[in-house]
């Protein structure tokens, strides 16, 4: 059967047909619950994309993202070796990958599948290492970030201080201060030092401001010297960047938006020094060893972008969102509420996945920016929907269509939706 080919234009599908595409579910033909699957859906790979993926509660979202995933590791050698996908996982769902989902090996024979794991690897902040192990989940590595990463703004917008409050100013100085001395190379105990010995500073303040910068000493993941941006990428294989730990803790959001937003800086200056050299190559010059392009996949996406306020991983991810094509950087957002969502990322994204969506502001927000190639409102779309797990409609800006999709089952262990020992919403709560 022919293949649909979502995510590429019509130069493009010219040039090199369903190469370095990869099947994502099977196309949904009929209305309601009289459909039957059609033609094999697959999506483009190997360019930048924003990909934004919708739906209620437990209507798929997770699991699309994580289907993705997966056909990234099976493509071909010589493609997949440019390639690595980085999931940042905020509610600890992800480290299951590595296993096969033998749980839907019905499911998979019907798509003439088989369960499989998938090549990933597991990190988490090194702090929190002893507690996966004791609730016998393999990690891989520990990491760590680097305390200079972190600006004065990140610390004030993690800890929720305004920059021109006592506090934000107060930050601002210590920071120059350890800067000037240590250059990038400092520890938190560095920084504490300096707002200790801020004259300008009045003791209520330095009280504060020490047992928030304590508090972050526990969050167990910075050091001077963080761990290498290139052991983040592997070429062809996943790595699941464990960030849930911090729902147990009343900063949680903010602590792993600011994980977020220093993943997300740190992957766009590698990239972009990436790029350059792969350009020099390009144009003659010897192959230099570089990072692979990146595909990036947040969960609960609302959280890290809002469309109000702001979080320490705002400016970087919407930095990502406009300008990661150049550097080659697709991002893969997922979230509940549309409408929560920034509108910016909204409006740059090139392929929206929307599961069954309910909620009126939340299709009213996809309605903001729906194309003009739809020929009926969204909600028509969705309505028409089978009632079951993994429908979506697919809308593609590149190649202005609009489809009806059943994603595949998924070949890798799904933890998110399984009733296991280990619950939902993160490893440990
Ligand atoms: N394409 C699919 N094929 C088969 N089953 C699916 C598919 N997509 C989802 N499911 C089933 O639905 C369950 C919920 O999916 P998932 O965890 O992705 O929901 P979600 O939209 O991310 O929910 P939440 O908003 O609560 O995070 C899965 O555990 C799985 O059993
Ligand atoms: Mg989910």
């Amino acid at each position: 059967m022919e293949k649909i080919i979502i995510g590429r234009d019509r130069k493009d599908l010219e040039a090199y047909g369903s190469r370095g595409t990869v099947f994502i579910g099977s196309h949904i033909v009929g209305e309601g619950e009289d459909f039957h699957l059609a033609n094999p859906v697959h999506m483009d790979v190997v360019r930048p994309h924003v990909i934004l993926i919708a739906g209620k509660r437990g209507s798929g979202k997770s699991y699309t993202g994580a289907v993705i995933a997966e056909e990234i590791t099976k493509l071909q050698k010589e493609i997949k070796k440019n390639i690595s996908v980085l999931m940042i996982d905020t509610m600890g769902i992800y480290w299951s990958m590595g296993r096969p989902n033998e749980q839907d090996a019905e499911l998979l024979r019907e798509w003439g599948l088989k369960p499989e794991g998938v090549k990933m690897r597991f990190f988490v902040p090194k702090g929190f290492i002893k507690k996966y192990n004791d609730v016998g989940v393999k990690v891989d590595r520990a990491f760590t970030l680097s305390c200079g990463d972190m600006t004065a703004t990140d610390w004030m917008i993690t800890f929720g201080f305004k920059p021109l409050s006592e506090e934000g100013l107060a930050i601002e100085r210590a920071i120059k201060k350890v800067q000037s001395r240590f250059g990038r190379i400092y520890s938190i105990k560095d920084i504490i030092k300096e707002i200790e010995n801020d004259k300008k500073t009045m003791e209520k303040t330095k009280n504060a401001l020490v047992s928030r910068f304590l508090s972050a000493r526990d969050w167990g993941v910075f050091e001077r010297m963080g761990t290498p941006a290139k052991d983040f990428f592997k070429k062809g294989e996943v790595t699941v960047l464990d960030v849930s730990h911090y729902t147990r803790t009343s900063t949680g959001w903010s602590v792993r938006s600011m994980l977020v937003g220093l993943f997300a800086r740190k992957i766009f200056h590698e990239r972009l020094t990436a790029r350059k050299s792969e350009e020099f190559e390009v144009m003659g010059g010897e192959a230099k060893k570089t990072i692979p392009m990146v595909w990036i996949m947040i969960d609960e996406a609302h959280q890290f972008v809002p469309s109000e306020g702001i979080t320490a991983a705002s400016e970087p991810l919407l930095t990502l969102v406009k300008e990661g094509r150049q550097p080659g950087i697709s991002l893969v957002m997922i979230t509940q509420r549309p409408n929560k969502l920034h509108p910016d990322v909204l409006a740059q994204s090139d392929i929206i996945i929307s599961h069954r969506l309910t909620a009126e502001e939340d299709i009213k927000a996809l309605r903001a920016i729906m194309q003009t190639y739809m020929i009926k409102d969204i909600q028509e779309y969705i309505n028409s929907l089978p009632r079951q797990k993994g429908s979506a409609i697919v809308l593609d800006d590149n190649s202005e269509r609009i489809y009806s999709v059943q994603i595949r089952p998924r070949l890798s262990w799904h933890a998110g939706g399984s009733p296991i020992a280990i619950k939902k919403k993160g490893i440990f709560d």
